[in-house]
């Protein structure tokens, strides 16, 4: 890649966390920088350069990822790493969220990613090379209470990205996971999908242990820079190796549900959570 000139990355979901911040990274490395999201005019930390261009992106916009690519590909000529980072968290009981609620966490963390490798495939098999890399969580490898479609989004990113690793590695595609822990960005925050729980009152006091053991594991969450660091080195490992936890939780406890299995590690975390 490297005798082409610099390379270049696009970024979804670049306007706050763990995007924004791989963003600034890439760019200190002296990479082109494509920042996708959904607002770019209201965007005002990451200002245009040479190498970094915003770019209106909404995964949801069935024509959105393929407009992205084309003016990636306008910009800076080639798109060498595919950074599929938008989404967020859905917070409540399964019965608590409404259709249009479920279905939008779908749109976005899963059919908005997969939109977007339909779209950029095609130009890294052209070019027999390309890295792409989704943005998953340690919640697509453990369920954590209350976060049960999250997890199934996280979980479907998971199963997909071992799917593509097979399909696009047949052209020389690297696929790479990112798993984060708990990370201090805008997912807790504006970001989140509270649902409403005036639905189900009943699960109120299940909603309470689970608030109290949340306060307490969030409390150590990682920066979002130290994810990003995780992404640059996925985007230039070599090697096939797809999955890359980030945080020291994600690097404690994917391993420990690995080595316990689910039946051990769901109760374990039943146990921490006091439910
Ligand atoms: N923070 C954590 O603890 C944690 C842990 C594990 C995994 N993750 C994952 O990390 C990724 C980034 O999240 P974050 O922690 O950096 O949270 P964040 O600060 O809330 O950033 C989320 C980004 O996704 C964008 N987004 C949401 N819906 C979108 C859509 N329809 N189209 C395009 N962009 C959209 C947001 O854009 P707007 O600014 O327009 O809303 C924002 O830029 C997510 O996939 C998340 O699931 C986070």
């Amino acid at each position: 890649m490297a005798d082409l000139g610099p390379n270049t990355i696009v970024i979804t979901g670049a306007s706050s966390g763990i995007g924004k911040a791989a963003a600034r990274l890439f760019v200190d490395k002296g990479w082109n920088v494509v920042a996708t999201m959904r607002n770019p005019a209201a965007e005002k930390d990451l200002r245009e350069s040479a190498r970094l261009k915003l770019v209106a992106l909404d995964v949801q916009d069935p024509e959105g990822p393929k407009a992205a690519v084309a003016e990636a590909i306008k910009a800076f000529g080639r798109i060498d790493v595919w950074l599929n980072n938008a989404g967020y968290g859905a917070f409540g009981p399964v019965e608590a969220g409404t259709p249009e609620q479920i279905r939008r966490q779908f749109d976005v963390n899963v059919f908005g990613l997969i939109a977007c490798v339909q779209a950029v495939a095609p130009h890294f098999r052209a070019n027999k090379a390309g890295v792409l890399i989704n943005v998953s969580s340690i919640g697509g490898i453990m369920t954590v209470p209350a976060f049960s479609v999250y997890n199934a989004t996280k979980f479907a990113v998971e199963g997909l990205s071992e799917g593509l690793w097979y399909e696009l590695g047949s052209f020389g595609i690297r696929v790479k996971v990112i798993e984060p822990g708990a990370i201090k960005t805008e997912f807790g925050g504006r970001s989140a999908d509270v649902w409403d729980l005036s639905r189900v009152p009943e699960y109120a006091p299940f909603m309470d242990k689970v608030n109290a053991s949340r306060a307490r594991y969030t409390r150590n969450s990682s920066s979002p820079e130290l994810v990003a660091e995780v992404i640059y080195k996925a985007a230039t490992d070599p090697s096939d190796r797809m999955r890359y936890p980030a945080g020291p939780d994600a690097r404690q406890f994917i391993p420990l549900r690995r080595l316990l299995g689910a039946r051990r590690m769901m109760r374990m975390i039943k146990q921490r959570f006091q439910l």
